[in-house]
């Protein structure tokens, strides 16, 4: 079936391991969600699908965005993201719209009444084949309908991935460079791809644009630690089935580094320049 193996890494391995960083990672993403928000311009009112929702804080945010009178689906293909969203969501509240969170495959599901808008933030990088998936979403939207979504811009404009990552290499050596645009966070790192893939799915004035973000890490210790859990460098330890005196040997390497690209806050806490490709389009 379409999507097999990433339903099972989200499933089994990645979504177990985000989770478990308690919220840190949605903390540290918090600055995506709103530029997300802000390019797809919701407007009360609007019926808005999440895609890739994770833990669900973008449809969060979205229905805020949406007020009472919209309505906000956010759809994972990992059954532990969905029960998360729903357990962090809670209950309806008063002057949001109604919020729910489904199982379902963006790249298979169908969903009737079709949405206004389309978000996601980094949940649609990880498609067996994009076209179908990009084709089937713009089936989902109404005339008119539009999408606003965040994928990461390449590692070099990304260095609290890229320097752990190298430093990690150094250790254990690099990783197997697999294919290019495979299912992964860095699928749409380049633009001229990504376009495609939208022109070829049926979509409309597409613009992909790189736009610089600053994560906010909670300390100099939690983003060490996270930069050698996920992403990349994390991958590549797993990759690598790294002991305990690596992963270790590595936390500290980039825990060392990290005053090199980060900007501490008085409050400890920490700024991390960041590249997105913030795509927008409409369905015509
Ligand atoms: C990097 S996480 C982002 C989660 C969330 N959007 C956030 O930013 O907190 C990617 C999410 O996309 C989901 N995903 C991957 N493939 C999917 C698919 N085909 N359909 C729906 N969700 C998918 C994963 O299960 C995972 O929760």
């Amino acid at each position: 079936m379409a999507n097999d193996k990433q339903k099972a890494y989200w499933s089994e391995v990645a979504g177990p391991k985000w989770l478990s960083l308690e919220g840190a990672m949605e903390a540290r993403l918090a600055p995506i969600s709103t530029a997300v928000i802000a390019a797809a311009a919701l407007q009360p009112g609007e019926r808005v699908l999440d895609i890739g929702c994770g833990a669900g804080r973008t449809s969060q945010e979205a229905a805020q965005a949406a007020g009472e009178t919209g309505y906000v689906l956010g759809i994972d293909i990992a059954a532990p993201m969905i029960e998360a969203a729903r357990a962090h969501a809670g209950g309806p509240k008063p002057g949001i719209a109604p919020l729910e969170f489904a199982l379902a495959d963006a790249q298979t599901a169908h969903f009737t009444p079709p949405f206004d808008v389309l978000i996601s933030r980094f949940g649609i990088m990880f498609f067996d084949d994009p076209v179908a998936a990009f084709a089937n979403l713009r089936a989902s939207v109404k005339p008119g309908g539009r999408l606003a979504f965040a994928a990461w811009a390449p590692l070099a404009a990304n260095p609290h991935w890229q320097i752990p990552l190298q430093l990690v290499a150094a250790l254990t050596g690099p990783g197997n460079p697999g294919k290019p645009h495979a299912p992964g966070p860095l699928a749409f790192d380049d633009a001229t791809y990504v376009r495609s893939l939208f022109e070829a799915a049926g979509w409309q004035n597409i613009e992909i644009r790189a736009q610089t973000v600053l994560l906010h890490g909670a300390s100099l210790d939690d983003e060490a630690r996270i930069a050698c859990f996920m992403g990349p460098a994390g991958a590549l330890l797993d990759e690598k089935k790294a002991d305990a005196a690596t992963r270790e040997a590595a936390r500290l390497a980039v825990r060392q580094a990290l005053p090199g690209f980060a900007t501490p806050l008085p409050d400890g806490s920490l700024h991390l320049p960041a590249t997105i490709h913030l795509i927008t389009a409409s369905a015509g």
